[in-house]
């Protein structure tokens, strides 16, 4: 599977991806990365890793749909099947949902549905909840709205800042969104009536509890 990944600045989730896909019979391959913000990081590490790497400044158009034709042009170019978001700061249209529906994915720091949208660690230390995460999703026309394909937990704990509960949940991250695109390259993952169904073996008894359960 060809992907392509937008990114808009440090591209650390990028980075994961491209390690993953240069693992022995990964079944995906990024073959172009795409920032709207020239200098973002993550376009080095495009580079290093031998991917073609190029900057789409959406300053530089007059409006979104300008801006996303361009886009979808290159990444058509570079015979893109599915589309990764990795820290791709830009709200995208309806039609450029439309156009990538069911081929566009993208990692959200926060378990799903919620604290869509920005500061999801500041967020979600004010709520007070004991678990928070990161989920990847496919693209709908809602924000941070559409069907889940996986979801990674970690614990918040006391005294955490954003800044710390953040570095937690990244890591996190690097490993939710690999494990992701493989599920969605192997054709392990349906989206059916707005739903994530994925056939893979789990193991029903791993479960996840902060605080831990005394036994
Ligand atoms: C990541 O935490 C990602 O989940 C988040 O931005 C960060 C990008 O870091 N994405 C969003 O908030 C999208 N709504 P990275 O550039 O190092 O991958």
């Amino acid at each position: 599977m060809k992907v392509g990944v937008l990114i808009s600045g440090r591209g650390s989730n990028l980075k994961s991806l491209l390690d993953a896909c240069a693992t022995p019979d990964f079944p995906a391959q990024i073959v172009t990365v795409i920032s709207n913000r020239p200098g973002a990081g993550g376009l080095d590490h495009a580079r290093a890793a031998g991917v073609a790497a190029e900057t789409i400044d959406h300053k530089d158009f007059n409006g979104r749909e300008a801006f996303e034709a361009e886009v979808t042009k290159a990444l058509e170019a570079a015979g893109v099947d599915l589309l990764c978001l990795a820290g791709f700061m830009r709200v995208v249209s309806a039609g450029f949902v439309r156009h990538w529906q069911g081929r566009m994915i993208n990692i959200h720091p926060s378990l799903l549905p919620l604290f869509p949208g920005l500061d999801t660690h500041a967020r979600a230390l004010e709520a007070g909840v004991r678990l928070h995460g990161c989920s990847v999703h496919y693209v709908n026309e809602e924000v941070d709205g559409g069907p889940i394909i996986g979801q990674a937990a970690v614990p918040v704990l006391p005294g955490d800042d954003p800044a710390g509960l953040a570095a937690r949940v990244l890591t996190a991250e690097h490993r939710l969104y690999p494990a992701c695109l493989r599920l969605v390259a192997e054709g392990k993952v349906r989206c059916r009536d707005g739903r994530v169904a994925i056939s893979a073996d789990f193991d029903p008894s791993e479960r996840l509890f902060s605080p831990p359960l005394e036994d």
